[in-house]
């Protein structure tokens, strides 16, 4: 049988931490509001020389000592980001350079900050039919560049990180359910307007601020009290469990009363959950390896727990999949 793992786990936060004062400081918000609105105290930001790739690279290098593999051994890499170092080339292969994983085919996933769910799920498929060993899966964000520090309704929330996973072939335990869906006709509640094929980047452009982050909140938060107790609930079935059997749930970091309305509705207690907003906010496809590797790291997590991780975001997207852990 074959079944499908993570093998390692690492991540990177740059070292800039950014408390809700600071913010105080140059827009007309509070550490009042935003803790009471989202959960977030701060979040940390990359310095100016630090793009994506860097921050990916980093999260990735940890991820592979994790496992005990070499850079060598990586057979494909995916990076499931909104803030790319450019457009094109793929930031994967940024990161395939910067690390030296020389024999690996690499690009980027684009699922909003679905992203990491997603390229799990992708990666899983590679080790399913037997065309790759090992795959090198990054949720990144250097999302704060691409933010407005003039709008107060999006500038709050964000901030950047990496996590990366190594999914491979395990002995018992792994993948038990798999879960993506996507909403087009909601694009518009969160999006990038400028710098793509539709509107590229003009002087009229930049006077606008369209190069930055645009968002619905209220319209998003809806959806993402729905997508993540259907696609929660829809991965638990799939898997022949019930909720009771979830050691740890791993939701997307974006607002703490996203998450407790969506633990409150799939009834899953709130010591089963991992919760970073506090201390990162909303590094958007970052978030949830970020999540793992910190209880990971803290010993939270025993062999053969399960673990839901799921997500929502720009697209719109939602996703969840339902590990037991094997290490
Ligand atoms: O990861 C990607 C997915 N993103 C999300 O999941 C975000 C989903 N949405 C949210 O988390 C919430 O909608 C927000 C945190 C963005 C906003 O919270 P809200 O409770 O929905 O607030 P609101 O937009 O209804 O605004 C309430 C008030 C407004 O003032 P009035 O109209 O009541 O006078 C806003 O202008 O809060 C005001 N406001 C702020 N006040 C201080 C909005 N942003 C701020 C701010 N500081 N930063």
């Amino acid at each position: 049988m074959n079944k499908i793992g993570i093998l390692g786990v690492g991540s990177y936060l740059p070292e800039k931490k950014v408390t809700n004062f600071d913010l105080a400081k140059i827009l007309d918000t509070s550490d009042e509001w935003i803790r009471a609105r989202t959960g977030i105290k701060e979040r940390r930001f990359a310095s100016p020389d630090q793009a994506a790739s860097d921050l990916a690279a980093n999260a990735a290098e940890r991820a592979i000592k994790d496992a005990g593999i070499s850079q060598e051994d990586i057979d494909l890499i995916i990076v499931g980001t909104n803030s790319p170092d450019t457009l094109y080339p793929a930031t994967a292969c940024l990161v395939q350079d910067k690390i030296g994983a020389k024999n690996a085919a690499a690009f980027d996933l684009q699922a909003g900050c679905t992203g990491w769910v997603y390229a799990s799920i992708v990666g899983a498929q590679f080790i399913k039919t037997g065309m790759y060993k090992h795959v090198l899966v990054i949720g990144v964000e250097a999302i704060t560049k691409m933010v407005d520090e003039k709008d107060r309704d999006t500038y709050v929330l964000f901030g950047d990180g990496a996590g990366a996973t190594i999914l491979g072939n395990v002995d018992k335990g792994g993948l038990l359910s798999s879960v993506l869906c996507a909403d087009g006709s909601l694009a518009e509640h969160l999006i990038l307007p400028a710098g793509g094929s539709r509107l590229p980047l003009s002087q009229e452009v930049l006077d606008k601020r369209l190069q930055y982050t645009r968002m619905n909140g209220r319209e998003v938060f809806k959806f993402a009290v729905r997508e993540i107790t259907k696609v929660s609930l829809n991965a638990i079935k799939e898997a022949g469990l019930t909720v009771d059997d979830i050691r740890w749930f791993i939701p997307h970091q974006a607002n703490l009363r996203i998450i407790e309305a969506g633990i409150k509705r799939i009834r899953i207690p709130k010591e089963r959950v991992a919760i970073t907003i506090d201390k990162y906010g909303n590094s958007s496809a970052a978030t949830v390896p970020i999540a793992l590797d910190e209880i990971y790291k803290a010993d939270k997590i025993k062999t053969g727990d399960k673990l839901l991780m799921v997500s929502f975001g720009a697209g719109m997207t939602s996703g969840a999949f339902i590990v037991e852990w094997s290490k």
